[in-house]
């Protein structure tokens, strides 16, 4: 286990059973997300992704799942994903721990080799949960979305006495649009499965505030300590791969090189020649 950090994140490499048990105080926790491997055979650095059955996946998953919520403060928020054929296993689990508030679709568009004889997979579900659904943080205007009428005008309002522009932005809903990672964006790592900072950015806007602790089980490219750090938040991101973890060390400023290494970005034979240089950090990703 090695555990590196500033002020505002640690990042520890180790397995993350082993580190939450014995590194992460019980209800300390503000708000975790997880975003597990899958159990679809993908390939982490040196750690398949595949189990020998479902249910062992599923056990696998039950028992770190109790580590969270074991972290988590009494007011604390928890958003977790995986694949679509095993979310109903961790569905029923949680459901019984944790109140679910919402079962969110993240969509995509994808350019990738499309299935041609069923229906190909373009979105992965995340749940919403809560420790005490009478009291926990949700910051609702500060992810407002602009809310799509369909109209062509700006619509009116006659309900009240004084008829007034109809309310033009609203609270997302639970079908989340945003586009996957790619190889051309700015934020892209080299990862099989990096989540995109604007998804995480209106998860930790949401259901944290400044100074609160952030923990992120499964840190692939530490994209959640990444955005939690830009939003004044507090992080633990747990990652088992030294390749990632060197990523992490990187992306968060915690480390210019490891064990006499340089940390260095991807390289990458695509330079972008017009626009912006950088859309991280900005306001407007929701
Ligand atoms: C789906 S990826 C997370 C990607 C991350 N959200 C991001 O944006 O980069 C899951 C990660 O969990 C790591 N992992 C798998 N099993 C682990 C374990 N037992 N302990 C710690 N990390 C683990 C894998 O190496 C992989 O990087």
């Amino acid at each position: 286990m090695q555990i590196l950090g500033n002020e505002l994140c640690l990042a520890i490499l180790g397995d993350t059973e082993e580190v939450l048990d014995r590194q992460v105080a019980d209800a300390s926790v503000d708000l975790i997300f997880v975003d597990p491997p899958y159990n679809i055979g993908k390939r982490f650095s040196n750690f398949y992704d595949k189990w020998p059955s479902d249910r062992e996946y599923a056990e696998w998953c039950y028992r770190w799942l109790d580590l969270c919520i074991k972290k988590l403060k009494p007011t604390g928020s928890m958003y977790l994903m995986t694949s679509t054929q095993a979310m109903p296993y961790l569905d029923l689990f949680i459901r019984e721990k944790l109140t679910v508030l919402s079962r969110i679709i993240w969509a995509y568009d994808s350019s990738g080799v499309q299935a041609k004889k069923h229906y190909g997979s373009l979105w992965e579900p995340i749940l919403f949960c809560v420790k005490d659904k009478k009291n926990y943080t949700f910051n609702a205007d500060e992810i407002l979305v602009e809310a799509k009428t369909g109209a062509r005008r700006g619509l009116i309002d006659y309900r009240s006495d004084i008829p007034k522009p109809y309310n033009t932005k609203k609270v997302p809903g639970n079908v989340w649009e945003f586009p996957r990672v790619r190889y051309r964006m700015d934020e892209y790592e080299r990862h099989p499965s990096q989540k995109p900072e604007a998804l995480l950015r209106r998860i930790i806007t949401s259901s944290s505030n400044v100074g609160d602790l952030v923990l992120d089980p499964f840190a692939g490219t530490f994209t959640t300590c990444a955005v939690a750090q830009w939003l004044g938040r507090k992080s633990v991101g747990i990652e088992f791969q030294e390749e990632y973890y060197r990523i992490g060390l990187r992306r968060l400023n915690i480390a210019g090189d490891l064990n006499g290494e340089k940390l260095r970005p991807p390289a990458k034979t695509y330079v972008r020649k017009n626009g912006p240089n950088s859309n991280r950090g900005q306001a407007g990703l929701f």
